[in-house]
Formats: structure tokens, sequence, C-alpha cells
């Protein structure tokens, strides 16, 4: 095991040499599409090893709410169970933990996510597994699930959707097909598990919420945003730095902020890097304003957004106060809180600095993951890995989250 907060597994000199400017190689052929076509015979899915004679594996589980020590690691879980034709079966190989690992461990989300849940599954709330993504081999699935593009034995890389009970810090996951595809050859395990849900927010904030490349950007792979300046908050992060890489292929402008420690890796990202905490921070941010688009990839919220002395068409945080007014107050008062909510840092933010305030959120598009794979294969995104973790020690990993300053990804072997 790599020790916690061992450091950043790409040597920022290895920054300086590979990124965007190696050519395009090859175009994606991959995607993960759902068939509606059956395949003509079901191919028996080969038998998991652990399972075999016990049809049990080992899992991370949380049996209520609360910190690190609730999470308890047991080797008699149920595998999960393909539902619907449209899933799939995934030996899990690496995992990794994110910010929302630890909200949902203290219970973050669980009001509308439970209720979620449990009509998806008919499943009451605990236990519950967390894990948003993984890499590892696709061991069974769904008639509908075609066997061309998905054949069993394939090394995938995927995310778990939010409501689903059962995540990725398990040995055995199912997800719909649209949420994995063949894994990049250019990564090995860590890395692929690093990219798509830090990936997949950043995605969707810039092209679902900030619609940066149009129509197009947000309902195929395209991409867009040639030219438009982008503020990054937080570069150094798993968010923060993979939406600098994603801007920077599509020919963006982008400016980015992080602490002391993490300016010479970030300026290896971004066109221009500021630490935040020198105090002519904002000075030298109001230089470059106004941005088509502030990203808030540093937690900072949308109360935030007119409180900064720069100006900026949209403000889009990925720290939204949604699912905490919904834990609070319910469900329907917590939807009027949030209606609230977001109307009155829109009108502060529109009087003050002339542009809007939007919530970014993690979206499983398969054509988002698309687009990730091939910024993978044309070397145009590079994953940060901050530390890895063995299985066992899943809680060093939370821990290790939870002291903060992330340079990348925690990821976990499995
Ligand atoms: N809504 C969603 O669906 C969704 C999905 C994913 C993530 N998120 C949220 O998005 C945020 C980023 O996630 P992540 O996985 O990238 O977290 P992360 O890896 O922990 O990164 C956060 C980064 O922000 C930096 N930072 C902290 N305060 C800052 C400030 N004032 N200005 C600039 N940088 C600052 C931190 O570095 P230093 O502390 O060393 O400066 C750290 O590198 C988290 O708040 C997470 O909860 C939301």
């Amino acid at each position: 095991m790599q020790a916690a907060g061992a450091g950043i597994r790409v040597p920022l000199k290895l920054f300086a040499l590979l990124p965007r400017l190696l050519p395009a190689s090859r175009n994606f052929a991959n995607a993960a599409t759902v068939s509606t076509e059956e395949p003509e015979t079901a191919t028996p899915p080969p038998s998991p090893p652990s399972a075999t004679c016990s049809m049990k594996m080992r899992g991370w589980q949380l049996h209520s709410y609360g910190g690190i020590d609730e999470l308890q690691l047991s080797n008699k879980l149920k595998w999960p169970q393909i539902r619907s034709s449209d899933e799939c079966l995934v030996r899990v190989r690496t995992t990794a933990v994110n910010p929302i690992d630890i909200a949902m461990l203290g219970g973050y989300g669980s009001t509308l996510l439970n209720q979620l849940r449990c009509q998806a599954n008919d499943d009451i709330e605990f236990p519950l597994t967390l894990g948003r993504e993984f890499c590892g081999e696709l061991v069974q699935k769904g008639m509908g699930v075609c066997d061309k593009q998905l054949p069993l034995g394939t090394r995938v890389w995927g995310v778990v959707p939010i409501p689903n009970p059962n995540g990725a810090h398990a040995e055995y996951v199912v997800v719909p097909s649209s949420c994995l595809a063949p894994a990049p050859k250019e990564l090995d395990d860590g890395e692929a598990t690093s990219v798509l849900y830090a990936g997949l927010t950043a995605w969707s904030g810039l092209y679902l919420t900030g619609g940066l490349g149009g129509p197009c950007g947000a309902t195929t792979s395209e991409g867009g945003g040639a030219h438009k300046r982008v503020l990054v908050l937080g570069g150094s992060g798993s968010v923060g730095s993979l939406a600098i890489q994603i801007l920077k292929s599509q020919r963006a402008q982008v400016l980015a902020t992080c602490s002391e420690d993490a300016v010479e890796m970030v300026r290896c990202l971004a066109d221009y890097v500021v630490d935040y905490t020198k105090p002519d921070a904002n000075e030298q941010l109001c230089t470059y304003a106004p941005y088509d688009i502030v990203l808030d990839c540093a937690g900072q919220g949308g109360q935030h957004a007119s409180d900064l002395p720069y100006d900026f068409r949209q403000y889009i945080t990925f720290n939204s106060p949604l699912l905490a007014n919904i834990d609070k107050s319910g469900l329907c008062l917590g939807s009027l809180q949030n209606f609230s909510d977001l109307v009155q840092t829109n009108v502060r933010a529109v009087t003050q600095r002339g542009g809007l305030v939007k919530w970014g959120y993690f979206f499983p598009a398969a054509h988002g993951i698309e687009f990730l794979q091939r910024l993978v294969e044309r070397r145009k995104l590079i994953p940060l890995i901050d530390s890895s973790f063995d299985f066992n020690d899943m809680p060093k990993a939370f821990e290790r989250l939870k002291c903060g300053h992330m340079r990348g990804k925690i990821v976990v072997k499995v």
C-alpha cells in the first residue's frame, strides 16, 4: 500500500512533457451503448472466482449513518443481482473514494436518495455499500446488452448511479450498461478508476449545466467551448484538475485557483494559475474578467458568487444545498427552500455580477463517458492519483480524504 498522502502518482515533470501536446492517435470506437437487439444466444456467464464455492463476496457496508467507524468489512455479502435486461455484473478490481462517500456516510442526501432506492429496489435503507466508480471485468450481463460491444470478460470502467444501494466498495457491482464502457488501454486499473466520477461531474457541469458546447455539446460527445474563458476554482482537486484538462482539450482559455503547494502542478494544466491564499488573488483574477463560466470545484457554493469582485456570465457550483435542504426540511418544504435559495442567489448575482448561478451535478451519461474516453485515447487527459490503498484499509482511504488538500484521486485496490 502506498501511504496516505504519499504524493501524486503522476510525476509533476510528466505533466510538462505529456498532456495535450501529444498528437491524437485514433478515434473512439467503443462507446457503451445499450443494444435493443437481443444477442442471438445467451452466453453462460463465467463464475466469479470467490463466488464459486460460497456465492458470497467481500464488501464494506454501513448499517447506520455516522463516522468512519461505521464502515464494516464483511466477507458474507450476497452478490448484487442483475434485475433488468440492460444491467451488467462487474468484478471490481479497483474503486475510489469521493467526497460524496464521506457525505453519504454521514447521512447526506438520505431523505431523497432513500426514497429513490426503495422505489427502484424494494429495499430498506440499510445495509448500504458506498463507492461510485470502478474498473473491473464484466462477468455477467442481461440479455439486452449487446455482445459485440460488451463481450463477457471485457475490462470495463464505470460509475454507479447515486440511488444504487450497492456501490463499488465491494468485490462485485451491478450497473446499467450505459454506465460502463471498455476501459481505455492507455490507463492502468488505478488510473481508469480515477477518471469517470469526477470527469462526468466536470463534463456535466460544463456541457449540461453550462451549455458550453451548445445543444450539440450537451447531447453528443462532441464537447466544444473553443475560445471561451473559464475560471476553475479548486484546480488541484479531482473534479478541478479534470475540468481544466477537458477545457484545454477544447481550446478554451483556462484560469485556475489552488493553494501554493499545488501551483506548479496546476500550471502544467491551465493557462494561468492563481494561489487563492495570496492577498492579491482576487486582484489578479479581476484582470482576466469577465469569465464565460466560473466553475466552483472547491466547495464554495452559490452564496459565494455575489461576493466575487469580478464579473461572470455563469457561476456553476457543485455544492448545491439541494439534498441538504431536503434532509433538513423534508421533500416539500426542502424543495421550496431550494427554489427560494436559487432565486435569491441569482437575484444577487445578476444584480452584482451580471451573471447566473447554477447548480452542477455528477450525471452518468453514456455520451459523457464516450467524450472522456476519447480524450484519454488522444492523451489529452491524464488522471491524477493522490494516494492508493488496499481494500482492507478502506477506512484509511476515507481518513485521507477527510484530511482534505487533495491532489487528485484516492484509489482502492480490491
Ligand atoms: N454535485 C455533485 O454531483 C458533485 C460531484 C462531485 C463532487 N462534488 C463536489 O465538488 C467539490 C470538488 O470535488 P473533488 O472530488 O474534486 O474534491 P477534492 O478532490 O477534495 O478537491 C477539492 C480541491 O479544492 C481545493 N480548495 C479548497 N478550498 C479552496 C478555495 N477556497 N479555492 C480554491 N481551491 C480550494 C482543495 O485544495 P486545498 O485545500 O489544498 O487548497 C482541493 O484540491 C467537492 O466539494 C465535492 O463535494 C459535487
